[in-house]
């Protein structure tokens, strides 16, 4: 199957946030964010809308020719040289195990500044895939976009990784700079799980 990349709508928004719980289903994102809760599925879209504008920031969509569907989403973000990276944290929709969020976004926000901070980089914030279309190529057509963009300015890329995607992201040229391992158990999660974040770098290429 072939995409089109395209930029993400307004009007994409909800299609998008149905693609993110549908392919996020490893036991770090199912404990944080429970599916079918109004106020979590809210404050997604309202995250969404908040950040598609966001200076800096680049949201693509990969679109089916045959279909018209998207079949994947993500969002990159162009850091200049001596930008500041923020480790703030929002406030997390009522529903969400706040703990365990705090926790995890805090220490790769933390990752992200001590391995990049003041450096000119591409950041990849989110990419997603609807299971059915995973294993197509609209994953890596999408990466491909930032990578380009990255190797023009001559700049690294940074991205947090999920256990599921780190073989696609080596093979894009990434590895790993550090890891998290944090054990998960809450009600959506049992037994206890030792989930494994990877921090991951692909280094410049010569500016063109
Ligand atoms: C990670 C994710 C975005 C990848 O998206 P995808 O669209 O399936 O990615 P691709 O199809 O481009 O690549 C996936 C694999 O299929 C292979 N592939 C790509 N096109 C193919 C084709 N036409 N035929 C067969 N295999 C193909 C790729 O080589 C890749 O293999 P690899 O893992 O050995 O490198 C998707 O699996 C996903 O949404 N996962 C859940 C969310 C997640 O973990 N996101 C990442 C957060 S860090």
């Amino acid at each position: 199957m072939s995409f089109a990349t395209r930029l993400l709508l307004e009007s994409d928004i909800s299609r998008c946030v149905d693609i993110y719980f549908a392919a996020f289903q490893n036991p770090h994102s199912l404990a944080c964010w429970p599916r079918g809760v109004p106020a979590v599925r809210s404050w997604w879209e309202a995250m969404f809308h908040d950040e598609l504008h966001e200076p800096g920031s680049t949201w693509i969509k990969a679109v089916s020719h045959e279909t018209g569907e998207i079949a994947a989403y993500c969002k990159w973000r162009q850091h200049e040289e001596g930008c500041v990276l923020e480790t703030d944290l929002p406030q997390w929709p009522e529903g969400a195990d706040a703990r365990l969020c705090d926790e995890t976004f805090g220490d790769w926000a933390r990752k992200h500044l001590e391995l990049m901070g003041g450096k000119g980089h591409m950041y990849l914030e989110m990419v997603a895939t609807d299971p059915k279309f995973q294993g197509q190529g609209a994953g890596s057509q999408l990466m491909r976009w930032g990578l380009a963009r990255a190797d023009q300015d001559g700049v690294e890329s940074y991205l947090e990784a999920s256990p599921d995607a780190v073989r696609l992201y080596e093979h894009l040229g990434f590895h790993e700079a550090g890891r998290t391992d944090t054990w998960i158990e809450n009600e959506r999660v049992k037994p206890r799980t030792l989930y494994r974040n990877l921090f991951m770098i692909r280094p410049a290429k010569e500016r063109r």
